[in-house]
């Protein structure tokens, strides 16, 4: 294996689903596990089997579906979790065992209640457990961001002397500097017996905002493999984004390092998990933001139209936004649609594709041109087809003046019940009228609409918070009708708390 080949372990499908609001169903993961393994990661981290059937199913579907990339499952040092993960990668062609332990004094003190040298005993029999079921086994010192690299070192040589082929080195909350990250791992690779024999990972987040400097850092001293989010995704402020690693050792040749990562799918996979995670990408994000490649200065404009390099380091192209794609209008053919959809890395049955098409068919007539935004959110709208609550009718009054009113009926497991009721603009009187057939004390903590694009005829995004019985519930909707969107947020909620 070459010293220069840089794996990359995306935890989108772990960290990543752990964002409230973010989780997906097994079909969604199988989707996105897909068009990572086009991408080109070598290592899908699929879940946490132990913590809920959802997360056991989701590994054992990717393990079915994905070919070539390492499938690997989550656990923390205890043997029932390792029974677990090993039973869920049953089906996987290659596999892998993530545990691991906090190491810091914090973790060991006040989580573990705990003193090093036990921990260290934990670690080195989990280590061995693992290697009961696989040959891969990475194993995680939590907080190892905090941790005394001496201690830590103790623990890394231990794990792999116990048969650790990685030990991933993660800044769990996000605190590092990247000149300390960067000497933590050069004090690994320089005071670890046996550290040829494991391959050393960086799991970055983000709390300060240098999630993506120290795991750069990381790599600059030693690390060769890098744990990664599409979009940067993940608990609190988030983790690594994938893409951003994968441009800065694409654009920066000097640093000698190579990947299997295709950057050309990077635009479409970012879609992909924003729209199916209900997660959007902040415009200016670098690499998949909006913006990204958006000159908006005349002189800014002017000069990329003289020389591309004069303001842009990354060629668009690089990361898959073509500039000639086909453009969809109502007089576009399934094949079309199939074509479009395959290169935004969405695959669907022939059935699911005719009721794509349908709706695609139905947004045309409405909106002059379908972007890929509005195909993405138009797939997903097959996530609603199983909800027990549907939306069947709405009707809204509203203006200046005028008070707002709205007559709503709801099918609720087929039958159909219909309220009507008055409130403070159309949206308030659309959401009462549905408590007034649902009648349940629920309030909506967070309420945002976001137009996806530009112009009047743009689909709008809503996403929405309900407390219920002290618990948070998340619903998601995009329509042209925004009133319609809110509506059907709100529906999307209920139907997680009301069986
Ligand atoms: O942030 C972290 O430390 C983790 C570990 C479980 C790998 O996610
Ligand atoms: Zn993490």
């Amino acid at each position: 294996m070459a010293d220069n080949k840089l794996f990359f372990f995306d935890t989108t499908l772990r960290d990543g689903e752990q964002v409230p609001g973010c989780q997906l169903n097994t079909v969604e993961k199988i989707q996105v596990a897909k068009a990572l393994e086009d991408l080109g990661v070598d290592i899908i981290e699929a879940g946490f089997p132990i913590s809920s059937p959802g997360d056991f199913n989701s590994v054992v579907g990717i393990s079915k579906a994905v070919t070539w990339p390492v499938i690997c499952a989550l656990t923390r040092s205890v043997e029932k979790d390792i029974d677990v993960a090993a039973e869920a990668l049953k089906y996987a062609k290659r596999k892998r065992i993530h545990t691991g332990i906090g190491t810091s004094e914090y973790h060991i003190r006040y989580k573990f209640k705990s003193n090093q040298e036990e921990i260290l005993e934990r670690a080195i029999a989990a280590t061995k457990y693992a290697k009961k079921y696989v040959e891969d086994v990475e194993f995680y010192c939590e907080d190892a961001g905090r941790t005394d690299n001496a201690y830590l070192a103790r623990v890394v040589e231990a794990v792999i002397k116990a048969g650790a082929t990685v030990v991933n080195i993660p800044d769990t909350t996000g605190y590092c500097l990247p000149d300390e990250f960067g000497a933590k791992i050069k004090y690994l690779m320089e005071h670890v017996n046996g550290i040829d024999k494991a391959i050393i990972s960086t799991h970055c987040h983000n709390d300060l905002g240098m999630a993506t400097a120290n795991t750069v850092q990381g790599v600059l001293n030693g690390a060769r493999q890098v744990e990664v989010t599409i979009n940067g995704i993940g608990e609190r402020a988030g983790n690594t984004s994938l893409e951003e690693i994968a441009m800065i050792f694409k654009s920066h040749k000097e640093c000698g390092i190579q990947t299997n990562i295709n950057t050309t799918r990077i635009h479409s996979i970012s879609g992909l998990v924003s729209s199916l995670m209900n997660m959007p990408v902040q415009p200016n994000k670098a690499i998949v933001g909006r913006n990204a490649f958006a000159h908006s200065s005349g002189i800014h404009q002017d000069g990329v139209l003289k020389h591309r390099e004069n303001y842009e380091i990354i060629d668009p192209k690089d990361i898959g936004l073509d500039d000639n794609s086909i453009v969809l209008t109502a007089r576009s053919g399934r094949a079309a649609l199939k074509h479009r959809l395959r290169t935004l890395g969405v695959t669907l049955t022939e059935e699911s594709l005719d009721k794509a098409y349908e709706a695609f068919l139905n947004l045309a007539d409405r909106k002059k041109d379908i972007n890929d935004d509005d195909l993405l959110l138009l797939v997903g709208k097959d996530r609603t087809e199983s909800h027990r609550i549907k939306l069947d009718y709405l009707q809204v009054t509203s203006g200046v003046n005028v008070q707002s009113v709205a007559a709503v009926r709801l099918l609720i497991a087929g039958e159909s019940f219909e309220a009507a009721a008055s409130g403070n603009g159309p949206v308030d009187a659309a959401i009462k009228a549905v408590k007034n057939i649902i009648h349940r004390t629920m309030t909506i903590q967070e309420f945002l609409i976001q137009a996806i694009n530009k112009g009047s005829d743009d689909v709008g995004k809503v996403h929405m918070q309900v407390e219920y019985k002290g618990n948070m519930y998340y619903g998601f909707s995009a329509n042209t009708d925004i009133i319609a969107a809110s509506v059907e947020a709100f529906v999307d909620a209920v139907n997680k708390f009301v069986d």
